[in-house]
């Protein structure tokens, strides 16, 4: 039987366009995706959008257009993204989307049922022109006038729905004790732990100030909050609310998720609310929260105010110039995985494909496959043992590199993984300059041994190559078309066996990375 495997991404606001953090986020996932697809597990990767709230109400007003018709518009340039970048989500979900709504309003009576979730009034210094509440500080700041329209502050109360996050302070606590893995990289489970002991207070869950979201059940004029209702996508889309749908039938094995990856600034809602409110509903909780780091952008913060966000323009420009194929590689392993931003940089970005695409990998593929072309007739040769003046163990090598990057992707450490494919490209490197079956091959009684040479490059290319698959799906099918790899079998671990590769196979030579000029200071 397959293992399931659920991976997420957080849901997408409507009110932005896409950009790098959005195509960051979905692409690590993708990678890591298909490479547990690669190993043969039963992968289930969903993405989607965010689309209610009062923000959205705003900007569609101000734009003249319905809640809906932004949501539309832009839901729809975000799944465009998809194809893009060729990410292979297996749903996009849309928090519009009625059997998200209506499992939502089950979810949230479930919570009314068991008394997590009741009727609460909150009192404080509204502004009313603003339709806006001031804390005491902040009122007490503003001498209780109005910064805005001058009218004096007034003193309302307010109905809201609550969720009684104080009572899982004990169980939250605990379950950080007991799975320290689930918040992850350490850093930001200590900063989480250290906020969840200064203790919690419950959390208001509905809104009266505005209609566009999902309405509390048997209470109309109110709206659940925007943060439960794209919270609970990560089961709806699985149909776990609705134990009659097809949905429930398909996807219900794939709860708990395995990897849930999200930007460190979403993190509290992910480390703490989400978990909590799935203990209410009595769920299992999901294996492991990744709060990836940010990128910034040529050592700057990323702002609409600076107007420095790398853009999907500017994306599509890199793809252009580098292939889709290294941009997602860069992503991959020079990226904000584990607790440090990373800077997404023009001259970087060049220095990452030259030296690891261009000089390594892409060279010695074709380094590899041209000697074949020259002195094996474009076919395969044999390795016969020879001894060739150069000791390396290359089964025993080659698995122990399959094993880090297999045990790298599954702790969703993307950069190490790739780092023991490219591991394996490195020794190829350096074992031809060691043997120098070029020079070698001058000497007809040599033959045996230069194949020998050939097959051992030829075969660690072809393992270095499964295990890239995932990051560079593209390149790598261009490989195995010209080296007759066949299609990958879905069966990695045994794909990756040293010998698999069949003597007499045609291999032609590719060039799979193409110099690039150096960008202009
Ligand atoms: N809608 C909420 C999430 C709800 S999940 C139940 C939201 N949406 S968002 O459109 O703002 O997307 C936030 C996510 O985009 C981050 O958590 C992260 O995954 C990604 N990124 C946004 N900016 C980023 C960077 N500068 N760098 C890397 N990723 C970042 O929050």
């Amino acid at each position: 039987m397959p293992n399931n495997r659920y991976i997420t991404t957080p849901i997408y606001y409507v009110n932005d366009r896409p950009h790098i953090g959005h195509v960051y986020t979905t692409t690590v996932c993708d990678v890591w995706a298909r490479f547990m697809r690669l190993l043969g597990d039963d992968v289930f990767f969903l993405t989607g959008t965010d689309e209610h709230g009062q923000k959205v109400e705003q900007s569609a007003e101000a734009r003249g257009v319905t809640p809906l018709e932004l949501a539309d518009e832009n839901s729809a340039e975000f799944r465009r993204i998809m194809g893009m970048f060729d990410l292979t989500n297996d749903e996009f979900i849309r928090t519009t989307d009625s059997r998200h709504e209506s499992q939502v309003q089950s979810l949230v009576q479930r919570l009314m049922d068991s008394g997590d979730v009741y009727l609460g009034t909150f009192e404080g210094w509204y502004d009313a022109g603003q339709e806006e509440y001031y804390t005491e500080t902040k009122a007490r700041d503003v001498d209780y006038v109005s910064p805005i329209s001058g009218k004096p502050l007034e003193r309302a109360t307010e109905e809201n729905y609550y969720f009684r996050l104080s009572a899982y302070q004990d169980r939250l606590e605990a379950m950080f004790e007991s799975h320290p893995g689930i918040v992850r990289p350490e850093a930001r489970r200590n900063e989480v732990l250290g906020r969840l002991r200064e203790g919690l207070l419950d959390v208001p869950i509905s809104r009266t100030n505005f209609a566009w979201g999902i309405g509390v059940p048997g209470a109309g004029e109110h709206v659940i909050y925007v943060w439960i209702d794209a919270l609970f996508n990560y089961i709806t889309a699985l149909g776990l609310a609705d134990p009659e749908s097809d949905w429930y039938a398909a996807r219900n094995g794939y709860w708990p998720a395995t990897v849930q990856v999200i930007g460190k600034e979403i993190l509290w809602f992910h480390a703490v609310i989400w978990p909590a409110l799935l203990m209410a509903l009595e769920l299992p909780l999901p294996g492991c929260v990744y709060a990836h780091s940010f990128w910034i952008s040529e050592g700057q913060k990323m702002s609409k105010s600076m107007g420095n966000f790398i853009d999907l323009e500017q994306l599509q420009e890199y793809m252009q110039t580098y292939g889709r194929d290294s941009l997602r590689y860069f992503l991959a392993t020079q990226g904000p995985l584990g607790a440090t931003d990373a800077d997404f940089s023009r001259s970087q970005f060049h220095e990452t494909y030259t030296t690891d695409l261009v000089n390594t990998l892409g060279n010695c593929a074709s380094r590899t496959s041209a000697m074949i072309g020259k002195y094996c007739d474009g076919e395969c040769p044999v390795d016969s043992g020879d001894a060739v003046g150069a000791d390396v163990d290359w089964a025993r090598f080659t698995a122990e590199q399959v094993e880090i990057a297999a045990d790298s992707m599954e702790a969703f450490d993307l950069a190490r993984s790739i780092g023991a494919a490219m591991t394996i490209v490195r020794k190829v490197d350096a074992f031809i300059n060691d043997t120098e079956p070029f020079k070698l091959a001058k000497d007809p009684d040599a033959a045996g041994t230069v194949g020998s040479i050939l097959y051992r490059c030829a075969e660690a290319i072809r393992i270095a190559a499964c295990l890239l698959e995932s990051t560079m799906p593209d390149r790598i099918a261009t490989l195995r078309t010209a080296w007759n790899l066949g299609e990958s079998t879905a069966d990695l671990r045994s794909e990756c066996v040293w010998g698999r590769l069949a003597p007499g196979t045609s291999i032609a030579k590719v060039a799979l990375f193409p110099r690039v000029d150096a960008p202009e200071e």
